[in-house]
């Protein structure tokens, strides 16, 4: 407090026994005050409890943290029941995180509202105006911190309005719930998804429309992405590949143990980048190097898919390829390796 001659007043601290005959609204002003802080203004919302109005605001706080408790379960609802896994012709997945988020949104709003909604429309009216002070705190600091704390409770009225209790008990219940269900799709271990694809011994190389490969469908020098020819094939994250037609004369430096994957002058390799999964898409056919767009990752082609320029560390895995009875490509056996960035388990 300032006095008219421009000094600060010393704050007026009350006796022990003043202290303990004080109730603990008038405790908690006084800590206030002893503490710079000046309750000009402080009025009941509704003096007079039971009101209608009271009722009708209390209902309007209620209805707030039950939406956020219906936010809080539309989120794991969807969850666990919309799916997330891309398939072909089913666009659903498309909706899962949307939707994960509008969930979220309307469980924090409901929550964050019913909280806002509680102090301006049921707790206490005030207008306080607080000075700066030195931050000590003696005895009867903590005695009056602690009353203002107990007292702020009382004033949210929580002891005798249990709609409001229980609601709020089963809107942050909710929410609370909400965060720790992601943790759900921690709790099972990859059993080896990591190392396999669809590829194996005789599996026909198609493209994205379903047709087969014949080596004369490609001109020297040109790059296609095939799928495995196998049920969920073109879904399957794991499996996409290039096969590419060298130029004549083109030749191509085998990693030990690879000299028998090409056929003739093609070759394929995994088109899931080894750095971070993006797909492999571009083949500059003069230098024979594949480019990741993500961050720029070149490999050589005539280097058996070794990493020439960028962040990638492994080469591209080689998928041994063969000529069928038929005509068509098809594969000599699956992946020697496992294809993409690195994980935790992997060995090399
Ligand atoms: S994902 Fe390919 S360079 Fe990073």
């Amino acid at each position: 407090m300032t006095s008219s001659d421009g000094h600060h007043d010393e704050p007026v601290q009350p006796t022990d026994e003043q202290l303990a005959a004080m109730s603990q609204e008038q405790k908690m002003l006084a800590g206030a005050a002893a503490g710079g802080v000046h309750v000009i203004r402080r009025e009941e919302r509704f003096p007079t409890p039971g009101t209608k109005a009271e009722k009708r605001a209390e209902r309007l706080v209620s209805s707030m943290f039950l939406l956020g408790a219906l936010g809080a379960l539309g989120f794991m609802v969807v969850y666990v029941a919309v799916p997330w896994r891309f398939h072909l012709g089913n666009n659903s997945y498309r909706f899962f995180t949307p939707l994960l988020g509008a969930c979220m949104g309307i469980a924090l709003f409901g929550i964050g509202a019913g909280a806002v909604l509680w102090a301006k429309k049921l707790m206490p009216e005030e207008i306080v105006v607080q000075e700066r002070h030195d931050p000590a705190s003696d005895a009867f600091d903590f005695q009056t911190t602690g009353a203002t704390i107990v007292q702020g409770v009382e004033d949210t009225g929580i002891a005798r309005r249990s709609m409001l209790r229980r609601s709020i008990g089963v809107g942050a219940g909710a929410v609370g719930l909400m965060a720790l269900f992601p943790l759900g799709g921690l709790l099972r271990k990859p059993r080896g998804e990591l190392f396999r694809t669809p590829w194996t011994a005789g599996v026909r190389l198609i493209q994205y429309d379903g047709r087969p490969v014949r080596p004369e469908d490609m001109q020297p020098g040109s790059l296609a992405t095939v799928f495995p020819d196998v049920p969920g094939g073109l879904e399957d994250a794991n499996a996409p590949t290039m096969l590419i037609r060298l130029r004549a004369g083109e030749k191509v430096t085998a990693r030990n143990g690879q000299g028998d994957f090409m056929w003739g002058t093609y070759i394929a390799f995994s088109k899931i980048c080894t750095h971070a999964g993006c797909p492999v898409s571009l083949y500059e056919q003069q230098s024979n190097r594949l480019l990741c767009p993500c961050h720029q990752s070149q490999f050589d082609v005539l280097l058996d898919g070794t990493p020439v320029f960028g962040p990638a560390a492994r080469p591209l895995p080689q998928l041994p390829i063969d000529v069928d009875n038929e005509g068509y490509f098809v594969a000599r056996s699956g992946y020697h390796e496992a294809v993409g960035p690195a994980f935790w388990e992997r060995p090399n």
